[in-house]
């Protein structure tokens, strides 16, 4: 008996476990691995059914396959979303709807504030094929207003962004863009599925990294795109079937089962967080700290309104240079230097010399983003430890 849970009345614990589970005719327990790029018919004229679409069936990999389905069914579930479709990798997933948003003539409006390759994709890519890209500080909402005074294709932002953790007021914002015509995607990493629900403030699609949060555990590339079942069939599967953005299946057995324990590990990691965040901000060293859970926060009451948690990310930057910012880095012996983030073990990075070296210098300072700016995602590890470990490495500022 193959059987499938989506029954969208479950609480969420529930579905983190049950949502999307497809069991074969063996019965087994976990999630099976389907590690197959095709599938047999019957017969002829079942294939021929399956390629008019007369029939729903699996055909071909990268059109979609069983524990792929499962992955997608689930975070669909906890998100809320009418749909989800999975890729390769959360640039995949970026460029399937922005990609699939926008052609030749069309006009795309950002926050300014953006992971490095997410500012390559508006600034450089979608230019390139005639997409007319306009950049805004994406807390000011005159500044969207004037940039949505005319017809809008789409509207992309972060939020919080990485790695300046400034936040975009998603209601306001999509209520501005749906008056110029324009579909608003939201970059959710850093938001994670656990602290903010786009969808849920009137946005009309969200694009997941699950190379962050949602592996958690630093093994594999992913990512997803979810939204309404229109946007989803009809502007994100074109792009990734036909480009070949698709998941693979072992990928999305990793993230089905990570996903069972995402809710349990972020609550723990934002605990964390904060410990290290208010740490580090009662520290002389210190000369600025971003977190969102943090009253000290320029935006601290947007972030109570449309976050249920801070994430596991807090920026700070330090009253140093390169050369001591560098020196503080290296001295760590828990925090590893890794420009990934979301993982259970914290990792600490140099957002200047690293994922937004290519963001034009003066781009990068207004952003906030200095030599002495330190981007730490925060694990799973006793923050008692990780305050320990700072502090140590501090002591090199001198
Ligand atoms: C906010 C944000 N969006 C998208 C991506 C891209 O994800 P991936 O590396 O899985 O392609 C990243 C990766 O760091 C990110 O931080």
């Amino acid at each position: 008996m193959t059987t499938t849970s989506n029954d969208r009345q479950l609480h969420r614990d529930t579905l983190a476990v049950r949502g999307g589970m497809r069991r074969s005719q063996f019965e087994e327990t976990a999630e099976a691995m389907y590690l197959t790029s095709g599938y047999v018919y019957a017969s002829a004229e079942e294939a021929e059914a399956t390629f008019k679409e007369e029939i729903e069936r699996f055909s071909y990999s990268r059109y979609g396959n069983p524990t792929v389905a499962m992955f997608e069914d689930r975070l669909a579930l906890l998100e809320g979303a009418e749909a989800a479709y999975a890729t390769g990798t959360g640039m995949a997933a970026v460029f399937a709807a922005l990609g699939g948003l926008c052609g030749a003539g069309d006009r795309i409006v950002a926050s300014k504030a953006l992971f490095g390759t997410c500012y390559t994709i508006c600034a450089q890519v979608l230019p390139r094929w005639g997409v007319e890209a306009v950049f805004v500080d994406g807390s000011d909402l005159n500044a969207w207003r004037e940039a949505l005074s005319v017809p809008t294709t789409a509207v992309f932002f972060e939020t919080p962004s990485n790695p300046t953790m400034q936040l975009v007021d998603i209601a306001a914002v999509s209520e501005i863009a749906h008056a110029a015509g324009a579909q608003v995607v939201v970059d959710n990493v850093f938001g994670t599925p656990v602290f903010s629900a786009p969808l849920a403030h009137g946005a009309d699609a969200l694009v997941y990294s699950a190379t962050k949060h949602i592996d958690g555990q630093g093994r594999t590339m992913g990512g997803a795109v979810l939204g309404s079942a229109q946007f989803v069939t009809e502007i994100a599967q074109p792009m990734i079937r036909n480009l070949g953005l698709a998941m693979s299946p072992f990928t999305a057995w990793v993230l089905v089962k990570s996903l069972e324990t995402l809710d349990l590990r972020m609550a723990k990691q934002a605990d964390n967080s904060l410990q290290v965040a208010q740490w580090l901000e009662a520290d002389e060293r210190v000369a600025q700290v971003c977190y969102p859970w943090l009253a000290s926060h320029p935006q601290a009451d947007l972030a109570r309104r449309q976050m249920t948690g801070g994430g596991s990310v807090v920026t700070f930057t330090l009253n140093a240079d390169k050369a001591a910012t560098f020196r503080a880095m290296n001295a760590l012996q828990i925090v590893d230097i890794s420009n990934n983030l979301g993982d259970s073990k914290s990792l600490i990075t140099h957002p200047a010399t690293t994922t937004h070296f290519r963001i034009p210098e003066e781009e990068r300072l207004s952003l906030g983003i200095t030599e002495g700016t330190m981007r730490l995602s925060i694990g799973l590890e006793d923050p008692r430890d990780l305050i320990a470990d700072l502090d140590r490495a501090f002591a090199q500022l001198a």
